[in-house]
C-alpha cells in the first residue's frame, strides 16, 4: 500500500491522491530530480499486476505510456517517464507533468453551473485538442472524454487527460474487443468495439450536457435511444441543434470530423434536424417569456393561451409568484369582479410576459399548480364571495 511522502524510484514523493479507480491509482508527486521548482510536481499513475487486474489493463496502460510520449500538445499533459517497480508484486507506473487545476467533474461537485456561452467557449477548446489527436497520423481516439478526465487550468485553459482508454488507429482496424470508455459518455458503437472519431463527438456532447444541467447524463431520461436534455435548460435553437447533432445514436448522424462540429458551432450554423421546424417555433417563444407586460413584440406561444383557471378562481394568492401587479386590482371591491374575470383570460399572457420561464412544459406545470389549488381550495371561497355579493344585489334591489 502506498503511503504518502514515500519515495518512488528514489525519484518521485508522493503526495496526494487524485484518483483510484480501483485498478489503477493516480497520484500528485514531487520529482525530487526536478530543475526547476516550477517543473516538480508530476502526476504519477499507477498499476500494480497481478488478483483483478489483468492483461488487458497492462495492455492499455503500456498504450497511455506509448501514445503519452508520442503527443506534443499544449492542452495534453506532456509524458516524463514510465517504471516498473517488483516488490512482492508487480508495479508499473506512468510520470507526467501535472496540469495545476481542477478538472471539470471537481467544479461540478461544488456546485458550479456552465451558461451556454461557456459551455460553447469549453466545446471549442476540446475540438481543437480533438482535432489535434484525431488528424494524427495514424489518427487517436481518445474514448474516455468526460468531465474527471477535462482539467481547467489555472490558466483558464481546457487541458485533456487519461489516455487510458486512447485506440490507435494503427493499432486495430475494425473490431476492437477490449471494452473502454464509461457508461452515459460512451456511445453505443464504442461498447461494441467499434469506435470511430464520432465516438468523441458524442462523448464531447454528453459531456456538454452533464455541464448545461449539472446531472450526469446516465441520470437524464432517454427516448429512442437519445439524451433527453432540451427541457432542463434554455439554449439558443442553434446551439441546442449542434448539440442534438453530436449526441445522435447512430455515428454516421453526426459530425464526422471534429472541424464539421467546430465550423457549425463557430459560424452558428443552424443544423437541419428532421424536426428543427417543430423545434424553431418552440424555442423562440422560450426565449420571449419574462419579456415585459408591455413589450407589444413579444411572441406568447398559442399552446399556453386558454382560460387560467388558477388565476380566475385564486386571483389574491395567483399574482403574487406570476409576478402579474395588475392582479393588485382585485382587491378593490368596485372592480375585484372585473378584475378576476380579466385574469382568468389574459392570465396566461400575462404570466409568460412577466415571468421568465425555463421552458414552456415548466409554465404548464405551474398553471396546472394553480388550477388544481383553484378547484380546491379557491372555488369555495369565489362561490361564497359571488353569493355574498349576490345577496347584497338582491338586498339593494328589493
Ligand atoms: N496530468 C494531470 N494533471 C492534473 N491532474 C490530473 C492529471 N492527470 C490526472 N489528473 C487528475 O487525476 C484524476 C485521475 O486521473 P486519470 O488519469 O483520469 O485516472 P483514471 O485512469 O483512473 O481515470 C483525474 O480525474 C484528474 O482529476
Ligand atoms: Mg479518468
Amino acid at each position: 500500500m502506498l503511503q504518502t511522502e514515500q519515495i518512488l524510484q528514489d525519484r518521485y514523493q508522493i503526495q496526494r491522491q487524485l484518483g483510484n479507480n480501483g485498478i489503477r491509482q493516480t497520484w500528485l508527486a514531487k520529482d525530487l530530480q526536478a530543475t526547476e521548482e516550477k517543473n516538480s510536481l508530476v502526476v504519477v499513475k499507477l498499476l500494480a499486476f497481478g488478483g483483478a487486474v489483468q492483461w488487458d489493463d497492462l495492455k492499455l496502460f503500456e498504450r497511455e505510456g506509448q501514445i503519452l510520449k508520442q503527443l506534443n500538445h499544449p492542452f495534453i499533459p506532456k509524458y516524463i517517464d514510465y517504471f516498473c517497480i517488483d516488490d512482492h508484486s508487480l508495479w508499473f507506473g506512468l510520470v507526467q507533468e501535472y496540469i495545476p487545476g481542477e478538472s471539470l467533474k471537481e467544479k461540478l461537485v461544488n456546485g458550479e453551473r456552465f451558461t451556454e456561452n461557456k459551455v460553447r467557449k469549453i466545446a471549442v477548446k476540446i475540438l481543437k485538442i480533438l482535432t489535434y489527436l484525431h488528424e494524427l497520423n495514424p489518427g487517436v481516439l481518445h474514448r474516455d472524454i468526460k468531465p474527471s478526465n477535462l482539467i481547467w487550468g489555472e490558466n483558464n485553459q481546457i487541458y485533456l487527460v487519461d489516455f487510458g482508454a486512447v485506440q490507435d488507429k494503427a493499432a486495430k482496424e475494425g473490431a476492437t474487443f477490449t471494452v473502454v470508455g464509461t457508461y452515459g459518455y460512451a456511445p453505443m458503437e464504442q461498447f461494441g468495439g467499434r469506435a470511430v472519431p464520432a465516438s468523441d463527438l458524442y462523448a464531447l456532447g454528453a459531456t456538454l450536457i452533464h455541464l448545461l444541467t449539472g446531472l450526469p447524463p446516465a441520470d437524464l431520461p432517454q427516448k429512442d435511444l437519445r439524451i433527453q436534455f432540451a427541457d432542463r435548460v434554455s439554449l439558443s435553437l442553434s446551439f441546442e441543434n449542434w448539440l442534438q447533432k453530436l449526441i445522435e445514436p447512430a455515428p454516421e448522424q453526426r459530425f464526422s470530423h471534429t472541424h464539421q462540429a467546430l465550423d457549425a458551432l463557430k459560424s452558428g450554423e443552424m443544423v437541419q434536424q428532421k424536426n428543427a421546424i417543430k423545434h424553431l417555433d418552440i424555442k423562440e417563444v422560450i426565449n420571449n417569456s419574462g419579456c415585459g407586460l408591455f413589450n407589444k413584440d413579444a411572441t406568447v406561444p398559442e399552446e399556453i393561451l386558454g382560460w387560467n383557471w388558477g388565476a380566475f378562481l385564486m386571483p389574491w394568492f395567483w399574482m403574487w409568484p406570476n409576478n402579474v401587479w395588475y392582479g393588485l386590482l382585485c382587491f378593490i371591491p368596485q372592480i375585484g369582479l372585473i378584475t378576476t374575470i380579466y385574469l382568468g383570460a389574459k392570465g396566461n399572457e400575462w404570466a409568460w410576459k412577466s415571468r421568465r420561464w425555463r421552458s414552456i412544459e415548466q409554465f404548464k406545470q405551474h398553471q396546472r399548480g394553480w388550477a388544481i389549488a383553484g378547484i380546491m381550495i379557491g372555488a369555495p371561497v369565489s362561490i361564497m364571495i359571488w353569493m355574498g355579493v349576490f345577496a347584497m344585489l338582491i338586498d339593494s334591489i328589493f
